[in-house]
This record gives structure tokens, C-alpha cells and sequence, in this order.
């Protein structure tokens, strides 16, 4: 398939009696208090954007912003006031309550902040009950509930009861279980925001790893900007249902489109995001004898630059070189104001 996976177009979800009649008499233009004042709540505003194969767009913004709204109305638990949603080309909001099953079993994974795990049925019986669903025989939906106990690092635990697991584990659970019908579409709602921050730590690389082996498309909420640097390909900053900017991690950091995300971002470690192609310079004059390549982060290199005198050469996947890295740069980056500089 070529195009994007999910495309949304002036995506609106509005809440109250009035939501239709006010969005249809606004144009378009949704202005949140306006509304709240006609009793009606402004959860998506506008949102236009598209996901492709493979990608992980990341959505944050503050408590009450829209996050999982949006993600409500691209899974459609719930029907966009406005606006057009494709999923592979399929016009969702057109298709009918059949082929809208048959695309959640199939297509669409979801995790949310609560797994509602069945109480009394054990690990592997949790993780097969989906695929039992779908029809798949006993025998084989265990064998493959065993494949993702595996994947998450649960054997050994496939016949306990979810009672009996950490916060963490059973959080493992609900991510298997969703990943057990190999959804092409994964939607993650704050999956691990419960969890303790090294079991969270431990949950993002495993998930970094799975990623890399299935390449999904996924979107995923989070609250915490190192989960979101450490997971995204891009990053969605919602406010007030209005998605402010979706840029990569670094240009979000880089150029805030507005004063609100440049706030967001101001506490962001810089060396995290900024790649050393973000911050090099074009001169090739008087270098000195090591290179870096300009797709490093820049905290991984910096140690490396920094003991240097002179400028680093900064090359490209080809081994040219492409311009320069002053170790001064490094500094002002690393230890500069977060607020103005570059
Ligand atoms: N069913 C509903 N009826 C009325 N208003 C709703 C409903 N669901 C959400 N809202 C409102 O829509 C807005 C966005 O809510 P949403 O749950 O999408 O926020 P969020 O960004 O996910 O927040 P959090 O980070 O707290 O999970 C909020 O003002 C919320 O009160
Ligand atoms: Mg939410």
C-alpha cells in the first residue's frame, strides 16, 4: 500500500446537544470558549495530519488537551463531530458496523491506561482470549498466547492469575494481548504510565524492540517528554483540542510553533534531541582529524567532540564530509540557555 496509514482531515470532536449545529454554523472556526459558553466542549479542533507505514507519531499535551479524544475518534469508540478519517484509504466514518468489527479484530490494536484483564482466566488464557474471538481454534490461539507471553518476557508466568502479577506485569499482559492479532494500527493510550520508572524504562526498550522487529504504525500518548524522545518518530503537542504543532523531536525543541509548545519543550535536555546534522555548519576549514557522522545524537558524541581542539568534520552515510562541529557549539548547546539560542 502506498499514501498514509492514518489520515485525518479538519477533524472536530465536539461534545453536547448543540455540537453539530454549532460546528456547522462556526465555518470551521471553533473557538472553544464560544462554545463552552453554548454548553458544548470542544475535545478535537481541527485536527489535520497523516501517520504512515512504520511510523510512531507520539501525541502530548496537558490533561484535558484532546489526546485521547483524537485517539477515540481514529479507533471510532466514539464518532467525529466533523471531518474526514481515512484508515488505508477506507473512509472510516463511512464504513458500516460490519466492516468496522472486522477492522478493530483485524487491523486496529488498542491499549489503554486500564487493561481490564479477565480476572479469571490466567495469562496465556487472557492473552488467547482475542484470537478466540476472531474463531481461531483452542489450540492454536494458547500457542500463539504463548509466542507473546515469550515476546514480553512473561514465561514462566503464563498460568498465573492477573492478581498475582506486579502493576508491570500485568501491563505486559494487556500489551500482549492486543499484540497477539498483529495489528497493522496500534493505538497506545499512556500504556505505561502506572508503572514504577525503572519498570517503565524496562517496558520502552522492550517496546523499542518489538517496534524495530514489527513496524507498526502507532500512536501513542504519553505525558512524559523523555518517553516521547526516546519513542517517536514525530510528536503531536495538543492544547485546548487544537494540535499545535507535529514536527520531529528535534525541530519541535528547535523551532516551537508557538509559545505554548516553546514552553513545553523549554526543560528539554537539547544533546537528547538535536542531531549533530541539527547544529553543525557548513565550513570544511581547518579540521582536525576525527569525523562524526551528522545522524548521531548529540549526546552520544559530545565527550568525543568536546576533547577535540579543533572542529570535528561531520560527514554523511557516504563518508563525505559535509561541514563542521566546533567543540563550542557542543557547549553552547549542552550547557547554553534552553531558551534562545541556535
Ligand atoms: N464523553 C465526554 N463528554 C463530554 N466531554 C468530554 C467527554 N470526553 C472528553 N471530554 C472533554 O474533552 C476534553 C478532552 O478530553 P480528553 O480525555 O481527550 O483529554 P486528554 O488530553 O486525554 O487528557 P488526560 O491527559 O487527562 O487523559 C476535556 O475537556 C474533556 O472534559
Ligand atoms: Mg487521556
Amino acid at each position: 500500500m502506498t499514501g498514509p496509514v492514518i489520515k485525518c482531515e479538519n477533524v472536530y470532536k465536539i461534545f453536547g446537544a448543540n455540537a453539530q449545529k454549532m460546528l456547522h454554523a462556526s465555518n470551521g472556526k471553533v473557538d472553544a470558549k464560544t462554545f463552552q459558553e453554548n454548553g458544548c466542549i470542544v475535545g478535537v479542533n481541527n485536527a489535520s495530519f497523516e501517520v504512515s507505514k512504520g511510523e510512531m507519531l507520539v501525541v502530548m499535551g496537558l490533561s484535558g488537551s484532546g489526546k485521547s479524544t483524537l485517539l477515540r475518534c481514529i479507533s471510532r469508540l466514539t464518532d467525529a463531530t466533523g471531518g474526514k478519517i481515512f484508515i488505508e484509504g477506507q473512509d472510516l466514518l463511512q464504513l458500516n458496523n460490519k466492516e468496522l468489527i472486522e477492522l478493530r479484530r483485524n487491523k486496529m490494536g488498542m491499549v489503554f491506561q486500564s487493561f481490564a484483564l479477565l480476572p479469571h482466566k490466567t495469562v496465556v488464557e487472557n492473552i488467547a482470549f482475542p484470537l478466540q474471538i476472531k474463531g481461531i481454534k483452542t489450540d492454536d490461539s494458547i500457542s500463539k498466547a504463548m509466542d507473546m507471553v515469550k515476546l514480553v518476557g512473561l514465561d514462566g508466568r503464563e498460568n498465573y492469575f492477573p492478581r498475582e502479577l506486579s502493576g508491570g506485569q500485568q501491563q505486559r499482559v494487556g500489551i500482549a494481548r492486543s499484540l497477539a492479532v498483529e495489528p497493522d494500527i496500534w493505538f497506545l493510550d499512556e500504556p505505561f504510565s502506572a508503572l514504577d520508572p525503572l519498570i517503565r524504562k524496562e517496558m520502552q526498550d522492550e517496546f523499542l524492540r518489538l517496534q524495530e522487529k514489527l513496524q507498526k504504525t502507532i500512536m501513542f500518548i504519553t505525558h512524559d517528554f523523555d518517553e516521547a524522545l526516546k519513542l517517536a518518530d514525530r510528536i503531536a503537542i495538543m492544547k485546548d483540542g487544537i494540535i499545535e504543532q507535529l514536527d520531529t523531536p528535534a525541530n519541535i525543541v528547535l523551532n516551537p510553533a508557538t509559545e505554548y509548545v516553546r514552553k513545553f519543550t523549554e526543560e528539554v535536555p537539547r544533546e537528547k534531541v538535536l542531531l549533530i546534522e541539527d547544529v553543525m555548519e557548513k565550513s570544511k576549514d581547518n579540521l582536525g582529524d576525527i569525523k562524526v557522522s551528522k545522524d548521531e545524537i548529540i549526546e552520544n558524541v559530545a565527550e568525543k567532540i568536546l576533547t577535540q581542539e579543533k572542529a570535528v568534520a561531520v560527514v554523511n552515510n557516504d563518508n563525505e564530509i559535509i561541514g563542521s562541529i566546533n567543540p563550542n557549539k557542543i557547549i553552547n548547546t549542552v550547557f547554553g540557555g534552553r531558551k534562545n539560542n541556535n
